[in-house]
């Protein structure tokens, strides 16, 4: 499963790509706000220091405007993913700037059907929110497996990018159903390596090597 951090954070990027854990990154309005950063300019440096796909939204509801925003985006650098809304605005610029031959990312999806449309409109990636779907005492997880099914039925190649990821678990079950690529916030890859027993059972260790009075160095 491809790991994409979903953030506009520079240095958090820098971070965890330093250890090879970045395959893309994602972001979205909301993303970009928090960063208190010029749109164009942090893609740009994202783009600079990620060589996977770099998600970058438009903000137009109708295609046309879908469309000359996306070409725009596009032109910051040839790793950008143009994301789209779920409608069928969003569907029709999908299948128009697919044949400008971008990476089209067809966010916002919250049901199976919708992601069978984004598939069948040629999407490079499908991004269902599991976490929102949580929210609203649905289920984030089915759905990704359901879609998995869909698309593995009929040889979709869209990839599967299961984003509004909160938790560990979250990450564990879309690994085991067969995610394609999952999205989450910085916290939520490092957490990842988080253990209690593995805390302790260092403190054990360094405590005994201690009582021996060695040292390696
Ligand atoms: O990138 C979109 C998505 O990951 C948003 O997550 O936590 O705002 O639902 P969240």
């Amino acid at each position: 499963m491809k790991f994409f951090v979903d953030t506009a954070e520079i240095d958090q990027i820098a971070e965890l790509n330093e250890l090879g854990m970045v395959d893309g990154v994602t972001t979205n309005p909301s993303l970009i706000m928090k960063s208190g950063r010029d749109i164009t300019e942090v893609t740009k440096e994202i783009c600079e220091l990620i060589s996977g796909p770099v998600s970058a939204e438009v903000t137009a509801t109708k295609a046309d405007g879908m469309i000359a925003e996306g070409l725009k985006l596009a032109e910051i650098a040839e790793n950008i993913a143009v994301k789209v809304p779920l409608t069928w605005d969003g569907l029709k610029a999908c299948k128009e700037l697919r044949k400008e031959k971008l990476m089209v990312n067809v966010t916002l999806c919250f049901s199976a059907n919708q992601a069978l449309l984004a598939a069948k409109a040629g999407a490079t990636f499908v991004s269902p929110f599991l976490g929102r779907l949580d929210d609203i005492n649905l289920d984030g997880i089915a759905l990704i497996d359901d879609i998995r099914c869909i698309y593995d039925n009929y040889g979709f190649e869209t990839e599967i990018l299961a984003a509004s990821i909160r938790t560990v678990n979250h990450v564990l079950e879309c690994a085991r159903i067969g995610a394609d690529v999952m999205t989450a916030p910085p916290k939520v890859i490092r957490n990842l390596a988080n253990h209690p027993l593995t805390d302790q059972g260092l403190a054990v260790f360094l405590a005994d090597i201690e009582k021996t009075g060695q040292k390696i160095l």
